[in-house]
């Protein structure tokens, strides 16, 4: 008889708070993994969340959720990082560095001591140089840690674009590149609809970009986070890597010589397959959003070095 083993596909989720449990919702409901594992220093609260969510099984089935620790990395597809603090009103996502770099050494230590082939999926504020941290920290390859980048940031970008024309965001491409926060940068001269550019008022261009960067703060000071949005966006980069889509999503990678910026993790479009990022995607960018893009590294730069990695 033919015994093949099969191999379960696992996502684990370091982090148990609003974004970590979204996101195993999330993979839970659109079946992208056969096993999600939970880990958080509370492992109660991380208990309670798994329980919560296998009591729905009779309603979706197919998918094993626990509560571990850093040993059920070991064999993992994908490790989630979304532990740290979240923003609060009034707090940049730069804010949240030093407490959250100061974490992720031991994260990412705990991770790699059970598991050296995945790919690791950073979506932990501020997102682009924690990516760049995990990379050092781990000593992956490039193309196995990703960050969620301006995958969000894009998307709210079609939505509020789409909301304007009146069209499905889904029929709407524009990219948002750049740091995930407060200079990244719209880059509205390759927007378009069905190959189209999209013709947008000024003074629309300026409120729906204002919407886009906005976006969390505005949520933030409405309902004290985000995490509907960011786990659909993980969601998204999980099925991209486990079914070897190719997809073209704005992810956060480590440049070289892109648009003339090197050594620093910024959201921009990267084909993204099993292997974790395959290719980055160069944009024709205008002069104006060449030097936004520059700003936006800069500054990521700047913070980095603070951090005497
Ligand atoms: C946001 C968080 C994920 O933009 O940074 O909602």
């Amino acid at each position: 008889m033919n015994t093949t083993t099969y191999k379960p596909t696992r996502a684990v989720i370091i982090g148990a708070g609003a974004v970590g449990t979204t996101t195993a919702y999330t993979l839970m409901l659109r079946k992208r993994v056969s096993e999600i594992v939970l880990i958080d220093v509370n492992h109660e609260k991380a208990v309670g969340e798994a329980l919560d969510m296998n009591h729905g099984l009779p309603f979706v089935g197919g998918v094993k959720i626990w509560a571990g620790d850093y040993s059920d990395c070991a064999g993992a597809d994908i490790m989630i990082v979304t532990a740290g603090a979240a923003q609060k009103t009034g707090e940049t996502r730069l804010d949240l560095l030093k407490k959250n770099a100061a974490i992720f050494k031991d994260i990412v230590h705990n991770i790699t001591q059970y598991n050296q082939e995945g790919i690791l999926l950073i979506a932990t504020n501020p997102v682009d140089i924690l990516s760049y941290v995990t990379l050092k920290y781990s000593g992956f390859p490039v193309h196995r840690v990703i960050g969620s980048g301006t995958l969000l940031d894009s998307a709210r970008y079609r939505y509020l674009l789409g909301k304007h024309k009146q069209i499905d965001p889904r029929s709407i491409h524009a990219h948002i590149i750049g740091e995930h926060g407060d200079t990244e940068v719209p880059v509205w001269s390759l927007a378009n609809v069905a190959g189209a550019a999209l013709a947008i008022e000024d003074e629309h261009k300026e409120r729906i970009f204002d919407s886009t960067k906005n976006a969390a703060y505005e949520i933030i000071h409405a309902k004290g986070a985000t995490f509907y949005a960011i786990a659909l966006a993980l969601d998204r980069i999980v099925t991209a890597i486990l079914q070897n889509q190719s997809a073209v999503l704005n992810v956060s990678t480590l440049l070289d010589q892109y648009n003339g910026v090197s050594d620093v993790y910024l959201g921009v479009p990267c084909v993204v397959d099993r292997s974790g990022v395959r290719e980055v995607l160069d944009l024709p960018l205008s002069e104006e959003e060449t030097k936004l893009f520059h700003q936006s590294a800069d500054k990521l730069k700047a913070e980095i070095a603070k951090l005497n990695l």
